[in-house]
């Protein structure tokens, strides 16, 4: 795999494209690189635990590892409709990248890939929901910029009002507008001089508290904004009806409703959109995650006319908000393919069907394993498992210690018997399974029969440590608390 010329990881000078693309910087190398000029703490770790790759495609939905591992992919985070690099995505770029004859930047210029995109998003959400007949699509290049641009529609539309609310264990982004509605303590923390003071949040699922703050203080509140069933806080659903209420409640208050479906959207639940699926119209709309196709980052704000007036539709106010890559063709190209493969293969009705399967397993699975499963969630093909602390302690900072290496002894165990996980940000003993939508039955069926075989071989969690081996521990506490 390795040309003469990098055999060993380069001390200095230049990484020719050529190199990567001819497979000649090796996994050591890679590695080594990752490490001396990039590498965050969280990719130390996995490293350290052996779970970090670099991986090989195998499959759209199978990687190998340097040690020749075969491992089921279910950490797609929700990105990945189609697995890795799927092979109907990577043909039709190869042929845009001949064809096309757009601009590729099209900030200032019309292109018929973003026309074509933005027709089709408002087309298919009008069609679930007719309030959004002549709606806008504003588009950025990640979820939390999606995010951003709703705060601003809404604080456009509703000048004079000052308060957000949103719920506990919601998560909207890591950028300052969607941190200060992300109300987790530890993302938070450095930040709060800098954060949006004017939050208001409420426990999630509680209509009562939704009602009497838009009694007492409605004519101040922007919008509320919600995920309709909370992906990070590891796929928690709200009680029947609550969206729906929060609904009437903010039309009848003229208070805006932000649906945030970057996670869920799609048909990742089992539904095109989860908040019009559950009753509740959004005045805004925010997609992201699976609609760049694993591929491109693609970032939708999906707006009605009447609120994206006051910020992008007039002379004196069309500057206030843009981006210089949002709307760029090779994103719009794939958005355009990516939805429209959505569509094509029903991608909703089988996420729903195969989230029915799987979850009737974890059920099982977790009245087996009291010890290991503190309880298990779905919806659709986004699972999540919530393990049981791998040992008590006093204090509640020990406690998010502890539970920070129950997730982290968790993801290693599954990994060792051939199934990646994925991290939940808002709770960190919680794991959660999101594969491919397309993923074909067979293998979806085995990556349940490598789950359970896990299980019964970390029948609780206190085996998670146990088995972990106590050098293996050490080697990851040095990682964790001694390297700089
Ligand atoms: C509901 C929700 N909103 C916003 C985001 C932020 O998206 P991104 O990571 O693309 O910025 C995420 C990401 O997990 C999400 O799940």
């Amino acid at each position: 795999m390795t040309s003469p010329s990098m055999t060993s990881p380069p001390a200095s000078g230049f990484i020719r494209a050529d190199d990567v693309l001819q497979g000649r910087l090796s996994d050591a190398q890679t590695v080594f690189l990752e490490k001396q000029y990039g590498h965050g703490k969280l990719i130390r770790l996995l490293e350290v635990v052996g779970v970090g790759g670099p991986f090989k495609v195998m499959s759209p939905w199978e990687l190998e590892d340097a040690r020749g591992q075969q491992i089921i992919n279910a950490s797609g985070y929700a990105a990945l409709p189609f697995g890795d690099n799927p092979p109907e995505l990577n043909t039709f770029l190869r042929e845009v990248l001949e064809k096309t004859d757009q601009v590729m930047f099209g900030q200032q210029s019309i292109t018929t890939w973003r026309a074509a995109l933005e027709t089709n998003l408002v087309r298919l959400l009008a069609r679930e929901s007719h309030d959004h007949h002549d709606s806008r699509v504003f588009f950025s290049n990640s979820g939390t910029e999606a995010v951003e641009a709703a705060i601003k529609f809404a604080q456009a539309a509703r000048p004079k009002a000052k308060y957000l609310i949103n719920f506990t264990r919601a998560y909207h982004g890591k950028t300052l507008g969607s941190l200060a509605i992300t109300p987790n303590p530890n993302l938070q923390g450095p930040f709060r001089n800098i954060l949006n003071p004017a939050v208001i949040t409420l426990p999630f699922g509680d209509t009562e508290a939704v009602e009497r703050a838009i009694k007492r203080v409605g004519d101040q509140v922007i919008a509320v904004i919600l995920e309709p069933i909370l992906g990070e806080a590891g796929v928690r659903l709200p009680p029947p009806g609550f969206l729906k209420r929060v609904g009437e409640v903010c039309r009848a208050a003229g208070v805006l409703v932000i649906a945030d479906e970057i996670q869920t959207g799609l048909g990742r639940t089992g539904h095109w959109f989860e908040s019009v699926a559950q009753g509740l119209v959004p005045d805004i709309l925010t997609l992201a995650k699976p609609l760049g196709g694993g591929m491109l980052p693609v970032g939708a704000t999906i707006v009605r006319h009447e609120i994206y007036k006051p910020l992008l539709g007039s002379v004196e106010t069309v500057k206030r908000h843009s981006n210089t890559f949002g709307g760029n063709s090779l994103a719009m190209a794939v958005g355009l393919k990516s939805l429209e493969l959505l569509m094509d293969h029903d991608y909703p009705a089988r996420s729903r069907a195969m989230g029915e399967r799987g979850l009737k397993r974890l059920t099982a699975l977790q009245r087996q394993h009291p010890g290991l499963l503190e309880d298990v969630r779905g919806a659709g093909m986004l699972f999540a498992m919530n393990f049981r602390p791998v040992a008590k302690l006093p204090f509640s900072a020990q406690g998010a210690l502890i539970s920070e290496v129950t997730g982290m002894l968790a993801l290693v165990a599954f990994y060792r018997r051939g199934v990646l996980l994925n991290f939940s940000l808002n709770a960190a003993r919680t794991m959660r399974l999101t594969p491919a939508m397309n993923m074909p039955d067979e293998l979806f069926d085995r990556m349940f029969s490598q789950v359970e075989a896990a299980a019964a071989e970390y029948p609780s969690s206190f085996a998670l440590a146990q088995k972990y081996g106590l050098p293996e521990l050490l080697a990851l506490g040095k990682a964790a608390f001694l390297e700089p």
